[in-house]
């Protein structure tokens, strides 16, 4: 168990060898230039000070050899520390295409966590090992921080937009999440566990959750409760866009700018639809600010992610949980079970 209180843990996160490796390669090179230095002082002290009242020392004038050597070799050696970390930061940074999507919503003081089949989680998540978890982290109040420290990840959850972070667990266990932002009175309590596990414990876990829809299907449901579909429906001519294909594209506005159809731009959208105005359409939509929750945003998000991604967008093999296409998402068969709250006895 990774209970009792330790200065670092290992790595158990598909990154973590390589992140752990640059992170004492760049403790042992300024370590070493630390040292270096300080021997290069202690030696100069006493090798040339001064021994008499009136001594005074030889002028040099440079050496261009010395100089050229000690500023190219640190370059060489502190320009490969920058590339490899920039490397490794790309990689933390893009989630990859296969990754299973959980969205998480942080509020004062707690983390809720869903998955695309519907399941919901307090301040725990399970995940399978061996396999990609893309986080896609927003908050309804302050800013929070996502840490897990056992996979080296770390993302600010900030309120109005959407965030990603992704992992992959190497091994099966249960692992801290901290609150990494300080949020107010009870930030030090807004913990919890990921508990990563084998495949088929994965899939009994999520083949016990109770029956209560997909995301993408309560978000179809929600569309059709706000009233979405009477003027985005998906047949013939409309007042308003059709939502099929969205997410992922590019969308041309009235005002001439490019946008990117994003989880934060259809959040937006709903929030506050004159913010960016389709070209070709009027500001005819009512503001839905108040009457939805940042979970009902996520699965509107899911369901319009569901109806089809632009073809050739790096969203599309990782976005879709349509009904249709549910078993053939990866673990696709948490399609049509939901898990609701923590189940006693897991951990
Ligand atoms: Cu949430 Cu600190």
């Amino acid at each position: 168990m990774t209970t009792h209180l330790r200065f670092i843990t290992e790595g158990d996160s598909s990154i973590a060898g390589e992140y752990n490796l640059l992170f004492w390669i760049l403790t042992l090179v300024c370590a070493l230039v630390i040292l270096g230095v300080a021997v290069v002082i202690t030696y100069s002290a006493l090798r040339y000070r001064r021994r008499s009242e009136t001594e005074l020392p030889p002028q040099i004038q440079g050496g261009v050899k010395l100089e050229l050597t000690w500023t190219i070799i640190p370059l060489i050696i502190f320009m490969g520390m920058f590339a490899w970390g920039t490397r490794l930061y790309f990689e933390i940074e893009t989630p990859p295409a296969n990754a299973i999507e959980v969205y998480v919503v942080a509020k004062q003081w707690m983390w809720k966590l869903q998955h695309l089949s519907g399941a919901r989680e307090i301040n725990e998540l399970h995940v399978p090992v061996g396999r990609p978890i893309k986080l896609i982290l927003t908050s309804q109040d302050v800013i929070h921080s996502f840490f897990v420290p056992s996979f080296r990840i770390k993302q600010d959850v900030l309120p109005g937009r959407y965030t990603t972070i992704w992992f992959q667990a190497t091994r099966a266990g249960d692992f801290h999440l901290f609150c990494a932002e300080y949020c107010g009175t009870k930030h030090s309590g807004m913990i919890g566990w990921i508990h990563a596990m084998e495949p088929h414990d994965y899939q009994e876990w999520v083949d016990h959750g109770a029956a209560e829809g997909s995301m993408a299907s309560m978000g179809e449901k929600m569309f059709h409760q706000f009233a979405c579909a009477n003027c985005h429906h998906f047949e013939g001519p409309a007042t308003c866009p059709n939502l099929r294909g969205l997410f992922g594209r590019q969308i041309q506005l009235k005002d001439g700018r490019t946008v990117t159809a994003d989880e934060s731009y259809i959040r937006e959208s709903v929030l506050d639809p004159g913010a960016k105005i389709v070209a070709g359409y009027d500001n005819v939509m009512p503001n839905f600010t108040g009457q939805v929750s940042e979970e009902q945003l996520t699965q509107l998000i899911a369901f319009i992610k569901s109806i089809g991604a632009a073809p050739g967008s790096e969203q599309t093999s990782h976005s879709g949980s349509a009904p249709a296409e549910e078993k053939t998402n990866g673990i696709g068969d948490v399609g049509s079970s939901a898990i609701t709250g923590s189940r006693p006895g897991v951990r």
